[in-house]
């Protein structure tokens, strides 16, 4: 997912060309605001940290674009790399949030930690698939 401040920055783009230029496939994609109910149960298991409620208002102040990534069974994994630490201070150069963020809460992607959480992910993103 492309979370509102790659989309307010314009760095939609540049965030799936990196992705893209590995030769993994973008098979959906979809900009959209995310309600607070989708927003709740995308991410339940922070349910209860001191961040939480300000996890929730920023992943549905404003659009994100949210994709659907297909290549072999460890794209996950993949799309993290390419990704970076979640931490901006910790992620390396060349990652995404390496080079373009530096704000843990507000860093630019999240990405799905295994096959299983992508596959409960977009159920919960394209509940009609
Ligand atoms: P994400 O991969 O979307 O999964 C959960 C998000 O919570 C994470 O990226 C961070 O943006 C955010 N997050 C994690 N730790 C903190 C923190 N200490 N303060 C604010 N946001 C956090």
């Amino acid at each position: 997912m492309c979370k509102p401040d790659a989309v307010e920055r314009g760095l939609v783009g540049e965030i799936i060309r990196r992705i893209e230029i590995t030769g993994l496939k973008f098979s959906r994609i979809e900009m959209r605001v995310v309600d607070e109910a989708t927003a709740k149960a995308h991410y339940a298991e922070h349910e209860g940290k001191s961040f939480f409620g300000e996890l929730i208002e920023f992943i549905t102040r404003s659009p994100v674009v949210v994709c659907e990534v297909t290549g072999p069974e460890n794209t996950w994994e993949i799309v993290r790399k390419i990704m970076g630490s979640t931490n901006p201070a910790s992620a390396a150069p060349g990652t995404i949030r390496g080079d373009l963020a530096n704000s843990i809460s507000a860093n630019l992607v999240h990405g799905s930690d295994s096959a299983e959480s992508a596959a409960r992910e977009l159920a919960n993103f394209f509940p009609s698939r």
